[in-house]
């Protein structure tokens, strides 16, 4: 029960961190861990928000019962259904059968389908509020953030908003439950851009829809269910997600990502990456064979200018780059400008592959003509690469 903190009157910071998990939802490396987030709320009856995964189910109900210290628990906010905020839900009234459950009528029909609960429930929709004595719960509707039975809980009395999903990171919590920006942008923003892109980043208009919503309340805490709470700089964090949920890059800046077999590619790769560089442009290179691929997505999402440079393979894109595409297509990747590279031995293709795959998502726009590389960059292919860094470096300073 240590982590029970108190973080405003009469709410409580109930969650717990993992550090022992290695892929988030079995997908996503999380090698510094991930906290799950639990709130007590105390305004005359008390009322839960969500629970947690199992993995920090005990240290989650201790602080449950050091935060009611023998007062009854009248209700449980089921905001978001996924495992790892519910996974502890039928432990919970099983210990609380008194409790009254509030969920959205989408969440209630998967508590009868996840744990065959029936048990006595109130069905709330967004502008429903729910009394506690001194505060109340009021309810904004959050479908596909990040799934559709999702809903916001907000104390119009203090100003305090529990998020769900959104605003949440990857990353355990570093002894403080608050956010501090400074710490935060060095520390946690890799780790938040990668949870926000690779969880909810297909549903960017669904975010719009929601981040409007809450632009109309006076906020003075935000309580996500992963990462920490933020009590200050609230706006510089919002302005990322008002950005990224937008599709409009970070930074205006070159991502090149390449497939080498045997160094070929990468050598055109690096060619157009020190072109562009020599412009003054910031240039990132990322193998995609080695780099993880949820920080592939983050980092593609980040920057305003992509290359993609692959080698030809079974007459095809080389699998680790058709996957990665495959992944940037599913999560509604667009709004970018791009060049391709292509290499083959004997039937170039990946160039053409890859094109289709790009050109199919929205608002892209190609930046010159494809390079080819014909198994190794010659004196030819060389001027090609150099012209089209050049070309790319133009196009971010422009
Ligand atoms: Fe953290 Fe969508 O669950």
């Amino acid at each position: 029960m240590q982590n029970c903190q108190e973080i405003a009157k009469g709410l409580y910071y109930l969650g717990g961190n993992d550090r022992r998990i290695a892929l988030f939802e079995s997908a996503y490396p999380v090698p510094r861990g991930v906290s799950y987030n639990a709130y007590l709320v105390k305004g005359g009856k008390n009322a839960l928000i969500d629970t947690v995964d199992n993995a920090v189910g005990d240290v989650f109900f201790e602080n449950l019962a050091f935060a009611l210290a023998g007062e009854p628990l009248d209700y449980v906010i089921v905001q978001h259904m996924e495992p790892d905020h519910s996974a502890t839900f039928a432990r919970l009234v099983e210990k609380y059968p008194s409790v009254t459950v509030v969920t959205s009528q989408k969440a209630a029909a998967m508590l009868k389908n996840y744990f065959g609960f029936a048990g006595k429930t109130l069905l709330i929709k967004e502008g429903d509020t729910l009394p506690l004595g001194s505060r109340t719960l009021t309810f904004v509707g959050a479908p596909m953030v990040h799934w559709p039975e999702v809903l916001f809980t907000y104390i119009p009395e203090d100003g305090i908003l529990f998020s769900a999903d959104a605003f949440g990171t990857f990353g355990a919590l570093e002894g403080s439950v608050f956010a501090q920006k400074d710490v935060f942008e060095r520390e946690f923003l890799d780790d938040a851009r990668r949870y926000y892109f690779n969880i909810v980043g297909k549903y960017g208009v669904q975010v719009q829809s929601v981040l409007k919503k809450a632009a109309g309340l006076n906020i003075s805490l935000v309580c996500p269910l992963h990462g920490p709470v933020w009590r200050e700089d609230f706006a510089w964090y919002l302005q990322k997600y008002l950005t990224w949920s937008a599709y409009q890059p970070e930074e205006k800046c070159v991502a090149v990502f390449y497939a080498s077999v045997y160094g070929h590619t990468q050598n055109a790769a690096e060619i157009v990456a020190s072109a562009a560089a020599a412009e003054g442009v910031r240039v990132k290179l990322f193998d995609v064979s080695v780099t993880d691929k949820s920080i592939l997505l983050s980092e593609a999402f980040r920057c305003s200018h992509l290359v993609f440079a692959s080698t030809t393979y079974n007459n095809g894109i080389f699998v680790n780059m058709e996957d990665f595409l495959n992944d940037l297509k599913a999560h509604n990747f667009q709004s970018r400008a791009y060049a391709v590279v292509e290499n083959g031995s004997w039937a170039p293709q990946a160039g053409a592959l890859m094109e289709s795959v790009l050109s199919s998502m929205k608002n892209m726009r190609r930046i010159g003509e494809k390079a080819t590389v014909l198994s190794a960059v010659g004196e030819q292919s060389r001027e090609a690469l150099i012209a089209l860094g050049r070309q790319i470096a133009e196009d971010v300073k422009a």
